[in-house]
């Protein structure tokens, strides 16, 4: 994972404000908190949700070793909508991703996929029997070889290599930029492109849940654009469900349904991605505004 600096290293701009301008990570964790009294309840994140809740997490306790970093978390979020965690570095955005795919150790609580328990199953098994994907960032693909071989990599848990080609051309009839250059060598595609087929080996799986670790991370604006449109399409179109993380809090709220901000380790604040975009605290900590 490419999330092992301590967090007091990496220290980086929220939204648009300029680094020169960003109040210190201690600051922002101090400020977040004292944004809400109380966290929000069950009820209230409940509340958020369109039908049943697709993903649901209920009193986690997790973290790393015998670090618990996630304390006493709740999440849910209906089939087909998007979720956006936001909050400073080192709150425990990534740990929510990780312990959903089975990243972490998990101390107590649960997580259910559609009515499915699927708290203690390895990555493996989420990602084949339980249609979750994890969407490795940043320099994932492998440069020397060919965008193909990269999504065939993709469907390395399928169980013949002509299930894993038939995905795989799924993949390439749906994003013809990724077709016309299925021959080349990953490493001469933009830093867009290489996003797009770090989505798109997760898309070769088929997963029902795509968990996004910070989609924007390293590209330019108009790329960035690119890949919300993408994931956009894939919720809208395709109805899959996303837990997203975003730096970029800004575009990530403007995306999601619903948004929560974490902080510590728990949720501080959570509500419909357009309201937490008017909540003046949050703009003023998060949207540098
Ligand atoms: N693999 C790991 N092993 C041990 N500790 C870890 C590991 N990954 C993260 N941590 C620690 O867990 C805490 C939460 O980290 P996490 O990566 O979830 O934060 P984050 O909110 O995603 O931050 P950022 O915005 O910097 O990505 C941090 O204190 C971090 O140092
Ligand atoms: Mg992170």
């Amino acid at each position: 994972m490419s999330d092992q600096t301590p967090a007091s290293e990496t220290v980086r701009g929220y939204g648009s404000g300029d680094v020169s301008t960003v109040i210190s990570v201690e600051d922002v964790v101090r400020q977040a908190q004292a944004i809400s009294d109380e966290r929000p309840s069950v009820e209230a994140l409940d509340a958020l949700v369109e039908g049943e809740p697709f993903v649901s997490i209920q009193s986690l306790r997790a973290g790393y070793g015998k670090m618990e970093i996630l304390h006493d978390f709740d999440l849910r979020v209906g089939k087909g909508q998007s979720l956006c965690l936001i909050g400073p570095n080192g709150a425990g955005k990534s740990t929510v991703l990780h312990s959903i795919f089975g990243f972490t150790n998990i101390f107590s609580g649960s997580i259910t996929v559609g009515g499915v328990d699927v708290t203690h199953l390895s990555a493996q098994q989420k990602l084949k029997e339980a249609g979750i994907a994890y969407i490795l960032q940043d320099k994932s693909v492998f440069p020397g070889m060919t965008v193909e071989e990269n999504l065939l990599m993709g469907g390395f848990l399928k169980d013949t290599v002509d299930e894993a080609k038939e995905a795989t051309e799924k993949v390439f009839a749906k994003y013809d930029r990724l077709a016309q250059r299925r021959n080349k060598p990953a490493g001469v595609l933009s830093g867009g492109e290489r996003r797009l087929l770090e989505i798109s080996r997760a898309l070769v799986m088929d997963p029902e849940v795509l968990l996004v670790d910070e989609p924007s991370i390293g590209l330019e604006p108009r790329f960035i654009d690119m890949v919300f449109e993408i994931l956009d399409d894939l919720q809208r179109v395709d109805g899959k469900t996303i837990v997203m993380v975003e730096q970029n809090a800004k575009k990530g709220l403007e995306f999601a349904d619903i948004g929560y901000v974490l902080v510590s380790g728990e949720t501080a604040l959570a509500g419909k991605g357009d309201d937490l975009l008017q909540n003046p605290e949050v703009g003023r900590l998060f949207l540098g505004g």
